[in-house]
């Protein structure tokens, strides 16, 4: 088969990935290598299940690279990206992400009704997307957000790359969740003092989180609704990155004239978001697909919104100078301040 039949097939089939790693982190079989390696049959002792079964699950895992077979030894053992990313405890453990994209595969069943009727068919995520909390439950509640604080060292990286944060004093995030993007942006500058400024049940989180992090001398989180409530003010920049996406153009104008009246003279509104209609929205990366269509089950507003539109949103908000920097899947919309 050819590489790019293998490719498309393997896409065709990416499901069992995602339920074979949610399996093997429920039964956290990498966590219990990770104490010492073992054979399929002792390892199938101590989680106490059938030995045919926990051998699949260890090719399976062995095949995505993060558990390796010595076959002299007759003994499995994690790889170096398996202890990071599937053992408990590990800083950088994907447990969220796995378990985010579990929750959102219960609702893809209905991804048809999503695309032709416009149909929300993930009301979990649209409870959170409203600002309520995701459901009753706290545990979803975190899973959502160590979802997102997961990729946000990714995306505030990526927001450097365009930015330049240099001379750049303070710093609000709007929507700035548990506070990952703004950490990893004071990392890279000393200089730099930032506020979350989000939904009161999230910001609950994100003050332990700093905390938990060293930052408290540096970041603060405020509590308070983006649309309803008068913005803190005091920043030279205004952040916010993957909020606006899910929302239709007169709530982005609408928090544009927030962000407006929050900012100094001189002041900018950095818009991050992962995608981007038209022209620069081509080549996307393969990763890219999943953002493309998961606003669709989870909200029925909003989209990918070009250049131009990006362009003429933050003009109708009253900021005087405008500029879109495109890299890839994603675009830096900056808007700054008369
Ligand atoms: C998709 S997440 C993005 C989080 C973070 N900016 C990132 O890129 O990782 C959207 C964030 O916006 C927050 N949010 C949603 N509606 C809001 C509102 N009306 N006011 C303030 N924050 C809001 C959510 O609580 C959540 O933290």
């Amino acid at each position: 088969m050819s590489t790019e039949a293998a490719d498309f097939e393997s896409r065709a089939r990416a499901f069992y990935d995602l339920k074979i790693l949610a399996i093997a982190y429920e039964w956290d079989v990498v966590t219990e290598l990770s104490r010492g390696a073992m054979s399929a049959r002792d390892l199938a002792a101590k989680l106490e299940v059938a030995e045919r079964p926990v051998t699949a699950l260890l090719m399976g895992l062995g095949a995505m690279g993060l558990v390796r077979y010595e076959q002299d030894a007759d003994r499995w053992e994690p790889t170096e990206k398996g202890s990071r990313f599937m053992v408990t405890g590990s800083p950088n453990n994907m447990r969220d992400v796995v378990r985010f994209a579990e929750w959102q595969f219960d609702a893809l069943p209905r991804l048809r009704e999503a695309v032709k009727d416009r149909t929300i068919v993930w009301n979990a995520g649209a409870h959170y997307l409203k600002g309520k909390q995701a459901t009753g439950e706290q545990d979803k509640r975190d899973v959502f957000d160590g979802a997102l604080d997961v990729s946000a060292i990714a995306i505030g990286k990526s927001v450097m790359t365009v930015f330049d944060f240099a001379n750049v004093k303070r710093v609000m995030d709007v929507g700035g969740n548990l506070g990952g993007v703004l950490g990893t942006i004071m990392e890279k500058f000393p200089g730099v003092h930032g506020t979350v400024f989000d939904l009161p049940h999230v910001v609950e989180t994100t003050k332990r989180v700093i905390e938990k992090r060293g930052f408290s001398e540096r970041m603060t989180a405020v509590a308070g609704d983006m649309n309803s409530d008068t913005w803190p003010t005091g920043y030279d920049v205004i952040l916010t990155t993957r909020v606006l996406t899910t929302r239709d153009p007169h709530e982005i104008v609408h928090v544009g004239k927030k962000a407006l009246e929050a900012l100094p003279s001189g002041g900018r509104f950095v818009i991050f978001e992962e995608h981007l209609s038209g022209d620069e929205a081509h080549p996307v990366p393969p990763e890219a697909v999943w953002g493309y269509v998961f606003m669709l089950i989870l909200s029925d507003r909003g989209g990918s919104y070009s250049r131009d539109e990006w362009t003429s949103m933050l003009r109708e908000a009253g900021f005087a100078k405008t500029e879109v920097i495109a890299k890839n899947k994603w675009a830096v919309v900056i808007g700054t301040k008369a």
